[in-house]
């Protein structure tokens, strides 16, 4: 009698993993797992069914090639039944930022592991909550702090950490754009349940100052409320004794722009979304600095893939790190209300 050889395969099986929100960054987020060896998209949950029509989104976020395809995998409105019925091991949470806390919550108490966008709460007890879950629970949780994960500031923290162009003596940052015309019924214009430009936006140069640099000796924080009812402009100063941080961030502006600019003893390094440059005083011509290609969104993915398959902690995003970078907006509101420094 013929039998069927099959070769045993030493690879293990995918992770079967959803998003949850399926809007503009759930886009990404969908895309990036499909793109991502060792992942099988096999859900995505969202309460507005019309969401699942196959489109092509548009959005301002450079997130790579669009492989996936919302024919291939489960949809649901309900994400709780999700979680009952799609036998995930990842759950990608992408969205509204006042849902974070408690869907990333119950996915860790399903036994699933989380990626939960960023913010990772509306505020920092709701954080706290959800780091002691991942504790708790013994799951991954990781938060799409995605600068950590972009390859120019990845390639500035390396010039940091190895002192390249000697210390760093000031660091400014920028992240400024327009009132979001995209979210579902308008959440994000809501403080209540985006946080205001101050925790929406701004937090991403927060938390990346904050995983290069640590902990400033000081905050202050001087700020503008906006159409949001939360503060949708500010300007940050931290103080690192031998060296001073600020970082601009608003809703308030035309047009999408990021940037950063390092002053070290022997160099200014800049990047404002073309090449980045190192220029030297006395040099007339600046220098191109090269950096790796590829999407953070992705990249941020395939990092906590691979911390779940080899069992070890996301150590460069923690949960509690990004609790700490919650935190610290909080101290900046109270800097912004009190209109003075916060000592820490
Ligand atoms: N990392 C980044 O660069 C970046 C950029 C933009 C947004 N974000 C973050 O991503 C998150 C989502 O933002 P967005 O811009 O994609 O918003 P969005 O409004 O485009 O998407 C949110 C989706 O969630 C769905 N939704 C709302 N309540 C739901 C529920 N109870 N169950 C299931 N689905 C529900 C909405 O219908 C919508 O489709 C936010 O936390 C935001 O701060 C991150």
């Amino acid at each position: 009698m013929l039998g069927i050889m099959t070769t045993p395969s030493s690879d293990p099986p995918p992770l079967r993993a959803a998003v949850c929100g399926y809007g503009a960054l759930g886009h990404v987020h969908a895309d990036g797992l499909a793109a991502t060896p060792g992942i099988l998209p096999v859900a995505v949950c969202d309460l507005r069914p019309e969401q699942f029509q196959p489109r092509d989104a548009e959005f301002n976020l450079k997130a790579g090639e669009r492989r996936f395809d919302v024919r291939s995998v489960a949809t649901y409105t309900d994400w709780r039944t999700m979680l009952r019925e799609a036998r995930l091991d990842l759950l990608v949470v992408a969205l509204p930022t006042d849902l974070h806390a408690e869907v990333s919550i119950a996915a860790l108490e399903a036994g699933v592991h989380v990626l939960c966008e960023k913010p990772m709460a509306i505020d920092a007890v709701q954080a706290a909550r959800m780091a002691d879950a991942a504790e708790r629970t013994g799951r991954r949780l990781m938060i799409g702090q995605c600068l950590r994960f972009w390859p120019q500031y990845e390639a500035l923290k390396g010039l940091i950490d190895a002192r390249t162009h000697g210390a760093l003596r000031a660091l400014r940052l920028e992240r400024v754009g327009s009132y979001a015309q995209w979210s579902a019924g308008d959440w994000m214009n809501d403080h209540r349940r985006s946080g205001g430009a101050i925790l929406d936006l701004h937090l991403h140069d927060v938390d990346w100052v904050g995983h290069v640099l640590g902990r400033p000796r000081a905050v202050f924080a001087a700020g503008q409320t906006g159409r949001s009812g939360g503060i949708d402009d500010v300007t940050a100063v931290f103080d690192y004794g031998s060296c001073q941080v600020t970082v601009v961030g608003s809703w308030m502006y035309g047009g999408f722009r990021m940037s950063f600019e390092a002053v070290f003893e022997q160099a200014t390094v800049a990047w404002s979304g073309g090449a980045m440059t190192v220029r030297r005083p006395g040099v007339a011509e600046a220098e191109e600095i090269r950096v790796e290609q590829g999407s953070a969104y992705q990249r941020e993915l395939a990092y906590l893939c691979d911390c779940i398959r080899t069992g070890s902690e996301p150590l460069r995003c923690l949960p509690r790190d990004t609790v700490q970078t919650v935190r610290m907006v909080e101290l900046e509101r109270r800097s912004i209300a009190e209109r003075a420094w916060i000592t820490l």
